[in-house]
């Protein structure tokens, strides 16, 4: 329920928002930035300038901007900053299903693994922005807060890596989605060996329309 202005408490707790809108990236290379998104997302341009293009794929009129800002520099790698935006799915068919259908058009993941609370797939954009995409390991939110709580997660906070094509063989054998999304007992983990904090150079596809012979 929205309070009306005359009820708002000014010292009280900010008011939160009623939902994340969107991102806004700026980049040096426009076109790329656009086609990639647009397939990464299974997105559609809403509306595009000659220097700024809108994105969405639900509900909401933008989703991800493209800005082609005048003397906009490459991605300074280990600045403060932004580290990484989140996609979430409905389900780990939908997660893998996507992750086959990138692939079938030259996006593949630079880190998997299973967090925990999560099961997450790590992509670059052409400009090295980092994007996860990731299905909830735990119906309960209060759950995934429990597992992070817990002796598995204090060792190992980062996750349990995987074969994103052994996943997906084991969702086509039929195995359960649950047993899946559990994470193996690991042991400690250090942040040096965490892909995304050290990612190899992003790539620069012509296209991202399906590869011929991909699949
Ligand atoms: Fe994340």
């Amino acid at each position: 329920m929205t309070p009306k202005m005359a009820e708002v408490n000014v010292t009280g707790k900010v008011i939160s928002p009623s939902r994340m809108a969107h991102v806004v990236l700026r980049t040096p290379r426009y076109e790329a930035m656009v086609a990639f998104y647009t397939a990464f997302l299974g997105a559609h341009v809403v509306v595009r300038t000659p220097v700024i293009a809108f994105l969405t794929y639900d509900s909401e009129h933008h989703r991800i901007a493209i800005a082609a800002v005048p003397g906009c520099g490459e991605k300074v790698r280990g600045s403060a900053g932004l580290e990484h935006i989140a996609f979430g799915f409905g389900g780990l068919a939908e997660l893998a299903a996507a992750y086959v259908q990138r692939r079938a058009r030259g996006m593949v993941p630079v880190w998997s693994t299973n967090h925990g609370p999560t099961t997450s797939l790590y992509y670059q954009d052409p400009d090295g922005n980092l994007l996860e995409t990731q299905v909830d390991n735990f119906d309960d939110p209060a759950a995934a807060t429990a597992f992070m709580l817990g002796p598995d997660y204090a060792a190992n906070p980062w996750g349990v890596d995987f074969d994103p094509d052994h996943l997906v063989r084991r969702l086509r054998a039929g195995e359960p989605e649950a047993q899946i999304k559990r994470r193996p007992v690991s042991g400690p983990r250090a942040i040096e060996t965490v892909p995304i904090f050290n990612p190899p150079p992003p790539v620069v596809r012509d296209s991202y329309e399906p590869i011929e012979g991909a699949v």
